[in-house]
């Protein structure tokens, strides 16, 4: 019997579509060398579709999506006619609630013949986000607004059971890679939660005894990518900590093209999301020139997520093989198919 997943796919918007595209055509040559079906559904829930309807995905949408066994986003976003904040919180934000999707995974390296902005070339960062809580929490309110006593509040929120599943899912990733943990915080200036979270990283790094563990400021920690990076290994952070080194991680790989990411619901009881970091870049839409590695890397996580390491790897190894080329390593240069094909050439090839 042959393995089959049924995969949800978002094109969405803009590069979004070329770039699912391209990862998609690598998917399905990566499931019939290695025997597995992949069947994919196509949604067109985007700012197209919220043009027509009103909404970014049908009221039904989050159950629709239940069914599936991943979810593949190319990207959503039309400002022109659509404000990001109705777009984003029509339909990312709602489904990495819905699937508790808490850890966001993106992967820091320099592929081959890339020339990222640093002397440093050797490094292999995994920084883990958390999701769901944290500075994003949405906790907060406005007061006496427009006048001159205007207050805005906005409270971060962290939960015991938030920040442990968190950290263990990190000193997890660790134990399948290099062994060390960095846990993120900032203990000095913010004594409550992140004295909190240094706290549970303690706890936690009880149960990992094979684990090393070190505890850095945000702060150091943006100087450290960029001075070390190849000191580092799996990167632990909330939130709002995360989401800003996790773009400092994408230059230092070269750019938004090249960073990949997971949205993973890691007890499986609701379908985990995978999408390029990048968004759907009006601003080269249509021209044919996006660069697809983010996304075939981002459903290479995919494959491997779904229990294809194999495939997966091998799709990463066809990707560093046209960047060896210098396939793909200069924005705008090559066509979005070029890459895809010299991508698919070398994945054939892969013995
Ligand atoms: P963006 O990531 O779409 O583009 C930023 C710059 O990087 C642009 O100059 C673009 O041409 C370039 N770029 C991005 N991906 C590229 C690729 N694969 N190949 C070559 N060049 C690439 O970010 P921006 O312009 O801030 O946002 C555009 C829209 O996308 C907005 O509506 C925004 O809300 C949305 N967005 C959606 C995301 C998602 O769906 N997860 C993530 C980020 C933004
Ligand atoms: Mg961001």
């Amino acid at each position: 019997m042959m393995t089959t997943y049924r995969l949800a796919l978002i094109p969405g918007d803009g590069i979004g579509v070329d770039v699912s595209d391209a990862a998609m055509a690598v998917v399905q040559a990566a499931a019939r060398k290695h025997s597995f079906d992949v069947q994919a559904t196509r949604l067109d829930w985007s700012c197209a579709h919220y043009l027509r309807t009103g909404e970014m995905m049908p009221a039904d949408g989050i159950e629709t999506l239940r069914g599936f066994d991943a979810i593949y986003l190319g990207a959503v976003g039309w400002p022109e006619t659509v404000p990001d904040s109705v777009s984003l919180h029509g339909l990312l934000l709602p489904i990495r609630k819905a699937f508790n999707q808490y850890a966001n995974i993106r992967p820091h390296r320099l592929l081959p013949g890339v020339e990222g902005p640093l002397r440093s070339t050797g490094f292999d960062i995994l920084c883990i986000r958390e999701n769901t809580e944290g500075e994003y929490s949405g906790a907060g309110g406005r007061v006496h607004q427009g006048r001159d006593n205007e207050v805005a509040v906005e409270t971060a929120i962290f939960t015991r059971a938030g920040v442990e599943r968190i950290l263990r899912f990190a000193f997890d990733q660790a134990r399948a890679r290099r062994g060390h943990v960095t846990s993120v915080t900032k203990s000095n200036a913010q004594k409550y939660s992140m004295v909190f979270w240094d706290e549970l990283t303690r706890e936690v790094a009880a149960d990992y005894p094979d684990v090393s563990v070190s505890m850095m400021h945000v702060d150091a920690m943006a100087a450290k990518m960029v001075m070390a990076p190849e000191s580092l290994d799996v990167v632990v952070a909330s939130n709002l900590f995360g989401d800003i080194l996790t773009d400092l991680g994408a230059a230092i790989q070269g750019g938004l093209g090249f960073a990949a990411s997971a949205n993973i619901c890691p007890d499986g009881s609701g379908p985990s999301m995978f999408e390029p970091v990048h968004g759907s870049a009006p601003d080269i839409a249509g021209k044919r020139i996006a660069n697809p590695i983010a996304a075939i890397w981002s459903a290479a996580l995919m494959l491997e997520h779904l229990g294809q390491a194999r495939a997966a790897n091998e799709i990463l190894a066809a990707i560093s093989v046209a960047t060896a080329q210098h396939i793909g390593t200069v924005p705008g240069r090559d066509s979005t198919d070029t890459i895809t094909a010299a991508i698919l050439a070398a994945l054939e090839d892969h013995a």
